[in-house]
This record gives structure tokens, C-alpha cells and sequence, in this order.
């Protein structure tokens, strides 16, 4: 959530500003700003996009080799050209941005008012500013100190970055909860809230950890703790490249990303299948894999579409490796008294690694003394980190704030763990081993079958687009698939949509079907086929309108559904994996047609840093 962006070094500061701005909106786009540092500090900032934030600073003056910038998701303070960041104490003295919440803000502010201290904005960041500047001059320390000691007054979670007009030379990036990495060049420094804007200028970076303060001058980088001890700097390599973070001729990311999936899923299987030995090696689980096969309860913690992963994992991980498991939302599990101890493994599953909730999570699994294993996407991100083990996805970057390689990257690492753990505790055949292992690596040209039926995606967009409502459904591992799908057309075209288990409609959903309402069905050739047959009669006797994803040259529901969507055969475990691509690419047209911002919807952002 908000993206932050800065620069020390000898180049002008602006484009790498604005380029990296650029680069982190789809963390949040409700307003954006720069700071630059030249003797004095000057702020430009703007409510809008990050465009509208160039607009306006185009002719005006940019010269500077230090700065900052901010691309915001609103936490505190309606979006406007106020409340955007940087923002600055009263005096002038420090800017700073801010990603993350200040908790006891209002604690702080009321004690800054009785010192006379006037505040601006309605943002708990303009506290944090003046309460640095409070401590400088009032207990005459330098600017390092004055932010030490005003951050061990913070309660909450910070990435902050901050310059002052009385140490031109200086930035100083520091984190608890929220990421930040620091790009190391030559002679020049660059931080940001995570990689992208980094990637082109150098791939030696710093990630920082929970209480680091760096201290970057544009021929040093000290890192020291809140107390001002020194600590060690660890430099990491990054492993992307630019043009990943490119459209590459698609018109939208998540249209691109929907595209990737075959390659995606590849890339995260690739490696981890030993067809010689009939062995999937996670190299992450190595170490615990006994604990893990030996596991009594898995329990699962995420959040949005991760979540939805989750259940999927839940069907496998019970129907092909017999372990219990319980999915659970992140923020739920977080604030109940959860029964958890050392006998448990806890999966965490998330495409950044950075989700405030899921981080918790692991937090209070950890201290119940639980194993903590990840699933993540971000490399070197703070799940990664905070967890015992785990095994990433090979999705790369994900841009489109709707979540769709990710979703089946994620899938096809829990597909790996339960074919594992099934087949070390003997509970698979040989023979069912290898016909898994064959399904699976089916999937990439199934997919890329049914992203050839785009034209037809984009006909069935037509005809619903306007809808106000829509139900998906479906039974066994295509419930999820269903809350998936109308998770993808809620979030970027607006629709009220709803998932549910196809048998549970009868026990509400069913009052709301008419005929201006789209029913998704999920009914490929399964072990519930007839079941569902009889649900989807259901609907069409109360005139709803139709529309089913089946298995490839299914006769029967033809003859019912308005639409038929066939995609090729799959073994049920892995259906997943194919049903939920005709969904996005769906919700992607309708979206489009509805003139929506695709990428970036209103309200989202791509990864939810805050609680
Ligand atoms: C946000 C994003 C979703 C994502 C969810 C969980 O809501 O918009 O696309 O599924 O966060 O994020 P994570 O990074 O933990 O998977």
C-alpha cells in the first residue's frame, strides 16, 4: 500500500523520481508528490495519478540530486493535494513519506498542539514530521538522533523516508512492518518501498529490516538499530529484469499476466519434478519436509485471492495427503485466541510477502511455537523472511492490482505439497503419482487452449456487462474457484458478484435469480457432474441466465446453459487450475467494456500493508 521512491547520488533527481513513482502506482494511485533537496527542500505534490503529478510540475523547477517521492493509498485524510505526501514539519525543517500507520498519532498530535505546533493535514505522517522537528530543536540533537528517539515514541508501522534542510547531504530510510529496499550504485543510492523502480540502475540491493535506520550519504550507508547501534549490512542480488514490468504490447497487465499463466505455472513446477526418480523436491522444505508429512492439522493463513489458493490447497492437501487442514483469513485468526501450538504446521500464503494481516499471523503462530511455512511470490519479501520455511512461486512480478498468475502459481506449488506428502506417506500409488504428475504438466498447453477462446470470453462480456449482480458456483475444489471468479469481476468492474457452493444456493442465492441475472457455473466432468446438472436445472426453472465452464464435449448441459464454456479434460484435483481462466479473462472484458481501470480499480491497492 503507497509506494515510495528515493534518490542520493549525482544524477538529477526528478526522472528517477517520477519513473519509479511510475513504476510502484500500482501499490496506490489516489495522489502522489515529490520532494526535492537543493540547500532547501521543494515539495510538489497532487492529488490524482502520477501522471497529473507530472503535469503539473512540468516547466517548474526540478534541479536536485536528492529527493523523494510518494504514490499514496489513503490511510488517514481523504485524497487530496493536502493530505498527499512528502509532507513537511512546521518549520521547514524535515520532509519525510511515509508508508505504514501511526497508531498513537493522536496521542502525539495533542501533545505537539499544547506545544503550539500547528498541523495542516489530517495524516498521521504531518505528526511524525513535526514530532522529529519537536525533538531537534527542542533537545538540540542531530537529525540521525531527533528521528531515532521520535520513532521509538511511534507505535505502529513505518517505511519512512526523510531529508532535512539541516543535513543537505543526508537521507535517512527507516522500517518497521513496511518494506523497504535500498538500491546500492555507485556514488548513488536509491530506495524504494519495494524493487521495481530499483531494477534498472542496479541489481546490489539492501533489504531492510524491522527497527534499521540507514543513514545514506552518496559515499556511505550506515545501517544502525533504533538505539543507534551499527549493524550488519547484508547485500542481496536481484533477480528481475525490466522488462517484466512492462506491458510487452499487451494493452493492460492483467491482461498480459492472464497470458503468462502457462509459462508461469511452468516456471513454478519446472525443477521441482524429478521425473527420473518420481520425486517432487521442494528445495525450501527440505529441512522440515518430516515435520511437515508428519504434520496432525495444517492450518492455513491469508488473505484475498491467496486465501482462495488456500482452499484449494485444503481439497488436495486433505483428499491426496490425508492431513487435516483449516484455511483461515489472516485477520480473523489474528485477533481471535487461536488453538495453536508446536504440534501444528501454519501455511502462510501471499503473492508480495507484505500483507499486514498475514504477517501477524505468522507472528503469533510463531510465538505459539508452530512450524511457519510461506508460499510467496516476492522474493526476499518480509513473509518470506519471517517464516521457517517455504517454497516460492515462480509467477514474477505481478502488477495488476487483481491477482491472476498468482492465484494459479500459488495452486500449483499446494498441487507439489500434497502430491509430496501423499506419496511419502504411501498413500499413492506409483501409478497415481506419475498420472498427477503427468496432469500437471498438461496444464500450460491447456491453458494456452483456452486463452485461444478469448474472442468468445469477450462475446459472453458483451452480453453482460451491464449486469448489476452475478453468482458463481460451484462443488468440491471448484467453490473456490467460484469465490475466485466473482472476486475478479467485483474488484475491477464494480459488480456485486457472489461465490458460493453450488448446493448451498438453495439456502438463500436462489431468491435473487432472475433473468437478469448471470449465473457461473463451474461444472466440469466430476465425481459431483450430476449434482450439478441438477443445480444449474434450478436456475434455468426460475429463468436465470446461464453460463457454464464444462469439460470438452460435454452434450448435456448444452442443452440447458445460455452459454457453454468447454475447456480441455483434467484430472478433478487440477481443475483449478484451468477453470479460473476463462473467469478473469471475463471479468478483464467486462471491466474494459464498463470503461473501468482495469489495473489499478478504485479503492485497491496490490498489496494491503496496513491492517
Ligand atoms: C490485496 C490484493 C489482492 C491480494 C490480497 C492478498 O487485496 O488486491 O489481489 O489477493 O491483497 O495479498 P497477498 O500479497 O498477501 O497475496
Amino acid at each position: 500500500m503507497c509506494g515510495i521512491v528515493g534518490y542520493i547520488g549525482t544524477r538529477d533527481a526528478y526522472p528517477v523520481l517520477i519513473k519509479g513513482l511510475k513504476r510502484l502506482e500500482y501499490r496506490g494511485y489516489d495522489s502522489a508528490g515529490v520532494a526535492l533537496l537543493n540547500g532547501d527542500t521543494t515539495i510538489y505534490k497532487k492529488k490524482g495519478k502520477v501522471s497529473e503529478l507530472e503535469d503539473y510540475v512540468r516547466g517548474k523547477e526540478t534541479k536536485s540530486t536528492i529527493g523523494m517521492g510518494h504514490t499514496r493509498w489513503a490511510t488517514h485524510g481523504e485524497p487530496n493535494d493536502v493530505n498527499a505526501h512528502p509532507h513537511q514539519s512546521e518549520k521547514g525543517l524535515f520532509t519525510i513519506i511515509h508508508n505504514g500507520i501511526i497508531e498513537n498519532y493522536s496521542v502525539l498530535k495533542k501533545t505537539l498542539m499544547d506545544q503550539g505546533m500547528k498541523f495542516y493535514s489530517e495524516t498521521d505522517t504531518e505528526v511524525l514530521a513535526n514530532l522529529i522537528e519537536y525533538i531537534y530543536t527542542s533537545e538540540d540533537v542531530s537529525v540521525e538522533v531527533a528521528i531515532s528517539l521520535a520513532l521509538q515514541k511511534v507505535v505502529g508501522a513505518f517505511g519512512l523516508v526523510a531529508i532535512s534542510s539541516e543535513d543537505p547531504n543526508l537521507m535517512i530510510a527507516a522500517r518497521r512492518s513496511s518494506p523497504l529496499v535500498i538500491g546500492l550504485g555507485n556514488n548513488e543510492y536509491f530506495i524504494a518501498s519495494d524493487a521495481t523502480p530499483i531494477v534498472e540502475y542496479t541489481d546490489r540491493v539492501i533489504y531492510l529490516n524491522n527497527d534499521d535506520i540507514a543513514l545514506i550519504r552518496r559515499d556511505e550507508l550506515i545501517l544502525k538499530n533504533l538505539v543507534s547501534e551499527t549493524t550488519k549490512v547484508n547485500i542481496k542480488t536481484l533477480e528481475m529484469s525490466i522488462s517484466e514490468m512492462e506491458k510487452q504490447g499487451y494493452e493492460h497487465f492483467m491482461l498480459k499476466e492472464i497470458f503468462e499463466q502457462p509459462r508461469s505455472i511452468m516456471d513454478t513446477f519446472r525443477g521441482r519434478i524429478q521425473t527420473e526418480t518420481n520425486e517432487i523436491r521442494l528445495g525450501g522444505l527440505l529441512d522440515v519436509k518430516d515435520q511437515l508429512v508428519n504434520a496432525k492439522r495444517i492450518v492455513v493463513i491469508a488473505c484475498g485471492t491467496s486465501w482462495h489458493a488456500g482452499l484449494v490447497g485444503e481439497y488436495l492437501i486433505e483428499d491426496l495427503a490425508r492431513i487435516p487442514v483449516e484455511v483461515e483469513y489472516a485477520s480473523e485468526f489474528r485477533y481471535r485466541n487461536p488453538m495453536i501450538g508446536p504440534d501444528d504446521v501454519v501455511l502462510a500464503i501471499s503473492q508480495s510477502g507484505e500483507t499486514a494481516d498475514t504477517l501477524a499471523a505468522i507472528q503469533l503462530a510463531r510465538e505459539a511455537g508452530a512450524l511457519v511455512l510461506g508460499i510467496c511470490n516476492v522474493a526476499g519479501s518480509s513473509i518470506s523472511r519471517e517464516t521457517h520455511a517455504g517454497v516460492y512461486t515462480h509467477a514474477g512480478i505481478e502488477i495488476g492490482v487483481a491477482s491472476t498468475k498468482s492465484f494459479t502459481a500459488q495452486v500449483t506449488v499446494l498441487t507439489m505439497m500434497a502430491i509430496m506428502i501423499g506419496k511419502e506417506k504411501g498413500l499413492l500409488s506409483e501409478q497415481r503419482f506419475s498420472q498427477l504428475i503427468k496432469e500437471l504438466y498438461a496444464v500450460p498447453a491447456k491453458i494456452e487452449k483456452i486463452l485461444e477462446l478469448n474472442d468468445e470470453f469477450k462475446r459472453i462480456a458483451e452480453i453482460y456487462k451491464d449486469a448489476s449482480n452475478a453468482l458463481y458456483l460451484g462443488r468440491g475444489v471448484s467453490f473456490p474457484v467460484a469465490l475466485e471468479g466473482a472476486l475478479k469481476l467485483k474488484e475491477i468492474s464494480y459488480i456485486h458478484a457472489e461465490g458460493y457452493p453450488a448446493a448451498e444456493m438453495k439456502h438463500g442465492p436462489i431468491a435473487l435469480i432472475d433473468a437478469n441475472m448471470p449465473v457461473v457455473f463451474i461444472a466440469t466432468m466430476d465425481g459431483s457432474y450430476d449434482k450439478i446438472v441438477n443445480n444449474i436445472q434450478e436456475v434455468k426453472a426460475r429463468n436465470g441466465e446461464v453460463i457454464a465452464i464444462v469439460t470438452e464435449g460435454d452434450t448435456i448441459i448444452r442443452e440447458m446453459a445460455d452459454h457453454v464454456i468447454e475447456i480441455p479434460k483434467s484430472d478433478e484435483s487440477l481443475v483449478s487450475l484451468t477453470a479460473v481462466v476463462p473467469l478473469q479473462l471475463i471479468a478483464y472484458h467486462i471491466a474494459l467494456m464498463r470503461g473501468c481501470n482495469v489495473d489499478q480499480p478504485r479503492n485497491l491497492a496490490k498489496s494491503v500493508t496496513v491492517e
